[in-house]
């Protein structure tokens, strides 16, 4: 047992330190004078990249970053999400699967204890899985678990993994309280905010951010709230130098387009800027849930994501379909990726739909069941 406590970010120092002292730190070092992909010209000649057919132009990056695919169009979004989470840095993916894929299996080294909720989502468990740690599964939301797992481990490092906002419950972890176990037990602590940035919390950033805390280490995704595509990692500038020379989604693969960079920095200000968004997403969402309610519905969790919990497979399935001939299309959820005897309805909630809309699946609802 441990009670040694210390920063799970000086671990990661003293790993980049020693990379440093036998010559095997990979820095960034974008230059945005240096050539394009594949391109000479006044940056000079490149001959790292793999754009063969001289095709990337402006939309790939023609390498992986670490091997010239690095451009400033990366660095602006990166720096751009760091300042908007108040925090040093971020490393911007080519998914959000990649984002913590790497992210877990980079920090998930051995003689390293990992946390993982029971229903995170599954490039959390394979990040867990690829890394050399041990994995403890947790109960969701169980926080007495989590500060158990920690308080009991034989390893000196622990990571606690968790979203911020679950897709199949539309549920939350107590963040407040997991970020002060965590740093109670030295323990590092890293969310997943793909179904919340964007959606929840001050300027859109997310749930660790309306809880007032800061993890040592958060995924923002790109595909869901910002409509684009990609994952940003953020947290302390060690976190990013670490992620930079370990993971191994980020290390062995294209760098994200330039395209996507440039659109994730412009839609970062937009997302900024939309509460007004953000409260019509929030009325249009109540709307829904208070009906859904009213009829007696099992209606979980908070926010655009409403799953209605029916039970048997069967009865879902029929409503689903049922809901679909009246014009409402819905996601039936069965198990495996629930519970048994919690098949459910699932919807999402976005700007666009009208207060007719809403009422509009409620009639159908009312049909149906
Ligand atoms: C909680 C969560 N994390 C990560 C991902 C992966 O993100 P992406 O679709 O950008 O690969 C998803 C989405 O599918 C998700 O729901």
């Amino acid at each position: 047992m441990f009670h040694v406590k210390r920063s799970p970010i000086d671990r990661l120092r003293s790993g980049l330190a020693a990379l440093e002292r036998e010559g095997l730190l990979r820095h960034d070092r974008p230059d945005p004078e240096g050539p394009r992909p594949g391109a000479g010209g006044p940056g000079g000649l490149s001959l790292r990249s793999n754009d063969y057919l001289g095709l990337a132009g402006s939309t790939g990056a023609g390498a992986s970053r670490l091997v010239g695919g690095d451009l400033p169009e990366h660095h602006r979004v990166e720096e751009a999400v760091a300042r908007w989470l108040g925090v040093e840095s971020s490393l911007l993916f080519s998914s959000g699967f990649a984002a913590n894929v790497g992210l877990v299996s980079a920090l998930a080294q051995p003689g390293v204890l990992v946390v993982s909720d029971a229903l995170n989502h599954a490039s959390l468990v394979d990040g867990a899985r690829l890394g050399r740690a041990r994995v403890l599964v947790s109960p969701h939301l169980d926080l007495d678990a989590v500060r158990r797992a920690l308080r009991e481990r034989q390893e000196v490092d622990a990571w606690v993994v968790v979203e911020s906002y679950y897709s199949m419950d539309a549920d939350s972890p107590d963040l407040a309280t997991l970020a002060s176990i965590c740093a109670e037990h030295g323990a590092g602590l890293l969310v997943d905010e793909a179904h919340a940035a964007g959606i929840f919390g001050p300027e859109g950033r997310g749930l660790a951010a309306a809880a007032g805390v800061c993890p040592e280490g958060r995924m923002v995704g790109l595909g869901k709230a910002l409509g684009l595509q990609g994952g940003m990692v953020a947290g302390p500038a060690e976190l990013r130098a670490w992620l930079w020379n370990h993971a191994r989604s980020f290390v062995f693969s294209t760098g994200a387009s330039p395209l996507l960079a440039r659109e994730a920095y412009l839609r970062l200000s937009v997302v900024a800027a939309a509460d007004g968004a953000r409260e019509r997403l929030r009325e249009r969402a109540s709307r829904l849930r208070a009906g859904l309610e009213q009829m007696g519905l099992s209606v979980r969790g908070h926010g655009p994501i409403v799953p209605v919990v029916i039970g048997p497979v069967d009865e879902t399935l029929r409503i689903a379909r049922a809901l679909q001939e009246r014009g409402v299309h819905v996601q039936a959820i069965r198990p495996p990726s629930v519970p048994r005897g919690t098949a459910r309805i699932r919807m999402t909630v976005n700007v666009h739909l009208t207060d007719a809309d809403i009422d509009h699946a409620l009639t159908a609802w009312r049909a149906v069941v």
